[in-house]
């Protein structure tokens, strides 16, 4: 059963069927509506319609063809159908091949928040094919970008001044500057998540930016801004927080921004008001008994997980408001 959505049936479809065609005794296809707001229970279930009305069982193996909310979707459909059948992810978009495709999260979103409902269920295998990236939207593939500068900033502090060094080939898209950045992004979430699969402490550093992030997605509703953008915002805030908690150099938090503005990325927030940010925040999964807890950079390629007073928050959003 491949699971993908109308934009990128339209340009992959064929050519993922005609690949699988000798592999499988039947091909099945469902089309999701394409979208970040439609990232919740109600198209879940058309996934399992799908399944259900063509007889599927336990053997049937679920493809996600698209970007991460077609794999997070078809992800977690794969993770609850018949209680788990295996699934291969075929990511389309730069953001799920350098991050939501591989790790094995999968979720939808509910009205209150972020992928607040989802599983942890690894895929067989995730295929990325570079020359799909050929027809992406700038605006997608900048979204992408925000999460291989997280990688740097969070891991590997050469890999950051590599993309600070290769921030042009990558946006017009060279092969090889995207390929390095591919491969670099999986091998160190790979690494992370091999030593904290299901999120103790160790994999929430991959959350960087993200608390934030995710308030603003929720905050203007779903599908306004790009998860990307949004995790480029969150990721400036993050770094503003770690500034003020004394834990870096705020020549740190300025190379930062100066490379997410160079890659055309977000680094100030939506004016939702600091209360609003807080209530949002306070439902992320990494809160524990509604304390908020921030990935915060301690270094250069440097990341752990500390709470914050929530005045020093409020003056880091206050500080950012577009
Ligand atoms: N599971 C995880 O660990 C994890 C990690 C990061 C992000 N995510 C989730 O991933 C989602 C964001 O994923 P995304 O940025 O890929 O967005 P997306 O899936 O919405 O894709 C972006 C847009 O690009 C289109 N598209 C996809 N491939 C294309 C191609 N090759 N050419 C042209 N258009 C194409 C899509 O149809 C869509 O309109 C969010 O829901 C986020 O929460 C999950
Ligand atoms: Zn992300």
């Amino acid at each position: 059963m491949i699971v993908t959505n109308p934009t990128v049936a339209a340009l992959y479809l064929p050519r993922l069927r005609a690949a699988l065609a000798t592999r499988y005794a039947r091909l099945l296809s469902v089309e999701l509506p394409d979208g970040e707001e439609h990232k919740h229970w109600q198209t879940l279930n058309l996934i399992f319609d799908a399944l259900l009305n063509n007889g599927c069982d336990r053997r049937t193996t679920v493809y996600a063809l698209g970007g991460g909310v077609v794999g997070d979707i078809a992800g977690f459909a794969a993770a609850s159908f018949m209680r788990g059948v295996p699934y291969v992810q075929v990511p389309t978009t730069l953001l799920s091949q350098v991050d939501s495709s591989v790790g094995g999260k999968t979720a939808i979103n509910h009205p209150l928040g972020k992928n607040l409902i989802g599983a942890f269920h690894q895929p067989l295998r995730v295929v990325c094919d570079l020359d799909v990236l050929t027809s992406l939207p700038d605006r997608e593939l900048r979204a992408g970008l925000a999460e291989v500068v997280k990688y740097g900033a969070i891991a590997d502090w050469t890999f950051f001044e590599w993309i600070e060094s290769h921030a042009t080939a990558l946006l017009v898209r060279d092969v090889d500057a995207l390929a390095h950045a591919v491969q670099r992004s999986c091998e160190i979430k790979a690494a992370v998540v091999a030593q904290d699969e299901r999120e103790s402490d160790l994999r929430a550093v991959l959350n960087f930016g993200h608390t934030f992030g995710h308030a603003i997605e929720a905050g203007l509703g779903f599908g306004n801004w790009l998860h990307g953008e949004a995790v480029a915002a969150g990721m400036v805030l993050g770094a503003a927080l770690s500034v003020k908690l004394g834990l870096i150099d705020p020549a740190v938090s300025e190379r930062l921004v100066a490379l997410l503005s160079k890659l055309g990325l977000p680094t100030k927030v939506p004016a939702l008001g600091a209360d609003r940010y807080l209530s949002l925040m306070r439902l992320d999964k990494k809160a524990v008994s509604r304390e908020i807890r921030f990935v915060v950079l301690t270094g250069r390629g440097e990341a752990a997980l500390r709470p914050a007073p929530d005045a020093v928050v409020r003056e880091v959003i206050e500080m950012h408001v577009a």
